[in-house]
Parts: C-alpha cells; structure tokens; sequence
C-alpha cells in the first residue's frame, strides 16, 4: 500500500493543522466534530447498502458503513477520553466548523443517486479523507493514542477509497473518469459555496459595524437637533386645512 502523504494543499497548510492540533481544546473539538461527520456518513452509506440493487456493493458498502460507525466510536471515545484528562477552558466546545471535518462525506445524499455517482462522490470524499488524515497522524505526533486512532482509521480510508474506484470503473468502464471529474467539480464548487458563506457572514459583519460606528452617530444626532426644533405639547392645525380631521384618508 503506498504511504499517503496528503494533497499538494494539505501539505502546504501543514503548519496550519499542526497549529489546530497543537491546541487541547481544538483537538477535543476536531476529535468530536469528526466523531458527528463519520457517524453520519455511515448512517448514509448504510442507506446505500439497502436501496441498491447491486449485490456486491450491498456487502461493500455495508462494510464501508460498518467501517464509519467504528470510526465515529473511535473519535468519540478518544475525544472523551482526553475531556476526562482535562476539562476544557473554551465555552464553543461544540461549535460547527464552515470546513468539513476531514471526510467531507457531510455532503452525501444517497435518495435518488445512482450508485455510479454515489461511487464517485465516496471516491473523492475518501481520497481527500485518507490525505488528511495522513497529515493529521503526522501533527498529533505527541498523542500517541489519538495517532495510533489516525494510523487505523487511515488503512480504512485507503481501502474506501480504492474499492469505490475499482468498482466505479466496473460498473461504468467507459465514463468512469468523467465521472469522477464532475464529483470533484461538485466537491469544489460545495466547498467554494460554504467558504463564500462564511466570507461573506464576516464581511457583512464588518460593514454593519462600519455603518453602526460612521452613519448611526451623525444620523442620531441630527436626529436630535431636528427634535429640538420641534414645539413641545399639542400643535395648532393649519387654518387652510380642507381635509376632514376624521378622515380615513
Ligand atoms: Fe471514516
Ligand atoms: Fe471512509
């Protein structure tokens, strides 16, 4: 099995993970948040077991989902396990990442997917897990326990990975590759919409602080010098008035 050594961009972000896993709160946090993603992508791929009508990728696919279950097991029980070493300072314990957490398999919907889709999208998805988590074993250096977690899980995610390809090209031999192509498009074009939420969530943040610091105060202000001008008490209605005083209109 070749050594997975993470994408060209995962390598290059590599002091920024180790920035994330180098903090005991952030570990906790990414340990339980992926615990979620790989329970979820699990209870997924086990949708997937009972809706095809393949039965060689029923049994895979109840294997891979097996696989992520345990996963999910492993990530909670180490992520509880260092919360009864420590409990942890920050109150956002549990706040959601914009960013996947490390399987992308959040982004998985199996009604109405043909399994030559669904094969892709789990190919890409366990590529890029299997990169990461390559990365991430190198990072927890000083975990022992939550690397041996990594260097388990990461053989799983080896395996998903090529079996979803082996079988992709089985079941569909012409267009297999085309067909992986548009589930990495799709895969891009989901990350550059949820990182175009949170941009646009911080960039809206600033201008409304922006507004609130230049255009509220003058705004209050004149506010104020206009109500000084107003008389104080009842006001005299016009003498030229023609409209009834209890119109509607
Ligand atoms: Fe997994
Ligand atoms: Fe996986």
């Amino acid at each position: 099995m070749p050594r997975q050594q993470g994408s060209r961009v995962d390598r290059i972000l590599r002091p920024v993970h180790r920035w994330v896993w180098g903090d005991f709160d952030r570990r906790v946090r990414k340990l339980i948040a992926f615990a979620k993603v790989e329970g979820d992508g699990g209870r997924d791929i086990l949708r997937a077991a009972e809706v095809t009508p393949d039965p060689l990728l029923r049994r895979l696919y109840l294997e891979h989902a097996i696989d992520e279950l345990r996963h999910a097991d492993l990530f909670r029980q180490r992520g509880a396990a260092l919360l009864q070493l420590r409990s942890t300072r920050s109150k956002a314990l549990f706040d959601t990442s914009p960013l996947p957490g490390g399987h992308g398999l959040d982004d998985l919907s199996i009604e109405g997917e043909p399994d030559h889709r669904l094969l892709a999208f789990l190919h890409v998805a366990e590529k890029a897990a299997a990169g990461r988590f390559a990365i991430y074993r190198e990072v927890v250096g000083d975990d022992p326990s939550t690397r041996a977690i990594f260097e388990e899980i990461l053989r799983d995610e080896v395996f998903h990975m090529n079996y979803t390809y082996s079988q992709l090209t089985r079941i569909l031999p012409k267009s297999y590759r085309r067909q992986v192509w548009q589930a990495r498009a799709s895969r891009l074009w989901k990350r550059y919409l949820r990182v175009a939420a949170v941009v646009a969530g911080a960039m809206s943040a600033v201008i409304l602080t922006i507004i609130y610091f230049v255009v509220l105060g003058p705004f209050a202000w004149l506010a104020k010098r206009a109500q000084r001008r107003e008389p104080v008490g009842w006001a005299s209605a016009a003498a030229n008035r023609d409209e009834s005083p209890t119109s509607q209109y």
